[in-house]
């Protein structure tokens, strides 16, 4: 089955449920500062799980491309790639555990086709330091989903990992309950560590198991992970492919547990994974990346079968890198230094490094991004539209890279052979392979460790910050999105934000278009795009005073759900390149007297596309808009800053 097949059958499946199916959100998030990209499927759902109501209503599903900077070292084993597609259905105080189980359960079996001996489920053993209870309410209901298959399903009690390598499985055990290092979920990770007002749960999750031995008779339990293999084990036998996160919980300002004002169930399941054991091979990049190990091995003359460790882990990253580039780059992230271009340098300076391995000299990666993008097609059209544009930042970021590589590899061999064995390499040699070489310093630090060595991380920082410092080049042009929170400041400065668009668009054209936002309980911050240079003076007290006027005016804020098409007929404003489902949230300022019963769009001052939150009138701004700053980000955009003077 094809990663599309899946996608399509599992969004038909939620559709038959009553689930509205949204399109996936782009790899940069909007609206939370908090990461650089998104990872899950349920970062774009956090202010509905914490009790906003989603204008699509209670039940949503989708498949949403995520990206994991955190994976792009660990790529070269069998099941983790950077990008990847999270399904997601989500019950916003909806159904429960007695639904979202036996659904997920029937879709991987009776849709999907996997054999149910081959599935091994784990919940939340409880904790009581943080008064949380045992998940039995799940065990009992996959016991009976596997009883109902002819399967007498075992329960077995592990609590934590290092337990599940002493113990190992006993037969008949199916089900497992672990502790919440395993089967919890926040974002940030564990009780201890969720921040007041992150909001949690157990969590189900569902392994696949592709037998305890290969094809070949030989054990794929190695005992360099652990003693005994059991469901969370790294050796590769279990492959997670789902987690039923049931999100009831929200950490109160004091330390302990309050409940969410609903029940909600946030599901996410790796696409590919779940390709993978549709398959029965455990090799994401065989089954999920065949396109482009085609053309690798047409490129390179080598085998991807055959391949040495060394060979295959090459074609692993070669293959991985260029699908995740290609995805960030449609989604508008170019290679560059900054804080998110960094990320896409990375990965392609390492496919590089790599391809070249593998004996491919020249500039090629750019046509691995046909192979890559082929099968998105369908499902993706507007990245796959991109096609020649991302193959030319591609090609520029190769040839600029390959200009320096070769010398920069002797370089390092220059730099290794003057070192004793396991020595640490200095942290200028780090830097000036960074500064004149133009390696990541990822990258070098990878090489040294092939090779047994180290590097002076502190040496290469202050060399690194010294130099940023020279050129004023440390964080000049990053862009963080959205709202910092949801203070009472950043909604006020949230709401100028719009009035402040508007006036822009008054005072220097209907050309200006929001490129970017980011809002602290500090300051608000709006890219746009102009056709206009550097703002006059008058310029900017037109705007200022616009906006003033708008907040002395008082005038009601209003939140009205509606068809995206009928937005877009209003002429709501959004963001340039942002999707949005068929149902949307849209913000209009004024004009006075209008209600959300009768919004009265055409007098309006400001309509946008817009999740909120804001002030209901906006004379709770409560002071004078000023402009703070006004600079160029790029050719074409310009930045204003503001803040409101009390
Ligand atoms: N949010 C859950 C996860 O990412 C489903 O695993």
């Amino acid at each position: 089955m094809t990663l599309g097949e899946i996608r399509e059958r599992y969004l038909a499946y939620y559709k038959e449920r009553g689930h509205a199916v949204i399109p996936s959100a782009r790899l940069v998030p909007e609206n939370d500062p908090t990461t650089l990209f998104t990872g899950s499927g349920m970062q774009p759902m956090v202010p509905y799980l914490l009790g906003e109501n989603h204008p699509e209503g209670t039940r949503i599903t989708d498949s949403q491309k995520s990206f994991r900077t955190g994976d792009i070292d660990e790529i070269g084993d069998n099941r983790h790639t950077t990008f990847f597609e999270m399904l997601g259905n989500w019950s916003l105080g909806d159904y429960f555990k007695a639904e979202q189980l036996p659904w997920v359960f029937g879709f991987l079996t009776d849709e999907i086709g996997l054999d149910p001996k081959r599935l091994y489920v784990t919940a939340f053993i409880g904790d009581e330091k943080n008064d949380l209870p045992r998940d039995t309410e799940s065990a009992e209901i996959w016991k009976g989903l596997f009883k109902a298959k002819g399967i007498d399903a075992e329960v077995a009690l592990i609590g934590s990992e290092a337990e599940g390598y002493a113990r190992g499985m006993k037969d008949g055990e199916r089900i497992f309950y672990y502790d919440a290092k395993k089967n919890w979920w926040s974002r940030a990770g564990v009780p201890e560590h969720m921040p007041a007002g992150e909001p949690g749960g157990p969590d189900s999750e569902m392994f696949y198991d592709f037998g305890a031995v290969d094809a070949a008779g030989t054990p794929r339990h190695d005992a360099k992970f652990g003693k005994e293999c059991h469901p969370n084990c790294d050796c590769g036998r279990f492959l997670e492919i789902g987690n039923s996160v049931f999100m009831q919980y929200v950490k109160k300002p004091d330390g302990t547990f309050g409940l969410l004002p609903k029940k909600n169930v946030d599901f996410g399941g790796g696409l590919e994974r779940i390709a993978m054991a549709a398959a029965d091979i455990p090799d994401i990049i065989a089954v999920c990346h065949r396109l482009i190990v085609a053309k690798l091995e047409e490129i390179s003359g080598k085998q991807y079968g055959s391949a040495s460790p060394a060979d295959l882990a090459a074609f692993r990253i070669v293959a991985d890198h260029i699908k995740a580039a290609s995805f960030l780059i449609g989604d508008g992230v170019a290679p560059s230094n900054n804080e998110r271009g960094y990320f896409v340098r990375r990965l392609l300076r390492r496919a590089v490094r790599y391809a070249d391995q593998l004996g491919m000299h020249e500039s090629l990666l750019s046509a691995l991004v046909l192979p890559a993008l082929e099968p998105y097609r369908d499902a993706y059209p507007e990245t796959y539209k991109a096609l020649d544009m991302i193959r030319q930042e591609v090609n520029k970021e190769e040839e600029k890279f390959r200009r320096t590589l070769k010398e920069g590899l002797r370089k390092f061999e220059k730099i290794c052979a003057g070192n004793a064995a396991g020595a640490m390499l200095a942290g200028s040699d780090a830097f000036d392979l960074y500064q004149s070489y133009g390696f990541p310093v990822e990258l070098t630090r990878e090489l040294a460790k092939e090779k047994g060595f180290s590097i002076d991380e502190e040496g290469y920082k202050k060399d690194l910050e010294s130099h940023q410092a020279l050129s004023r080049t440390s964080s000049a042009g990053t862009f963080k999105g959205g709202l910092a929170d949801h203070s009472e400041e950043t909604t006020r400065l949230h709401t100028a934000h719009h009035l402040l668009l508007k006036a822009l668009q008054i005072v220097l054209g209907p050309q200006v278009k929001q490129r970017g936002s980011n809002i602290t309980s500090e300051r608000l911050r709006l890219d746009f795009s102009t056709d206009g240079g550097r703002m006059t003076d008058e310029q900017k007290a037109a705007v200022e005073m616009i906006v003033n006027k708008k907040i002395k005016e008082d005038l009601p804020v209003i939140r009205s759900e509606m068809p995206r098409e009928e937005a877009e007929k209003l002429g709501a404003e959004h963001e340039f390149g942002q999707k949005y489902p068929e149902r949307v949230s849209v913000y209009s300022v004024g004009p006075k007297g209008a209600t959300p019963e009768d919004p009265q769009f055409e007098k309006a001052y400001s309509i946008e596309f817009c999740g909120g939150p804001h002030v209901t009138h906006t004379g709770e701004i409560g002071g004078t808009f000023k402009i703070a700053k006004e600079e160029a980000v790029s050719a074409g955009i310009r930045r204003v800053r503001g803040v409101i003077d009390k």
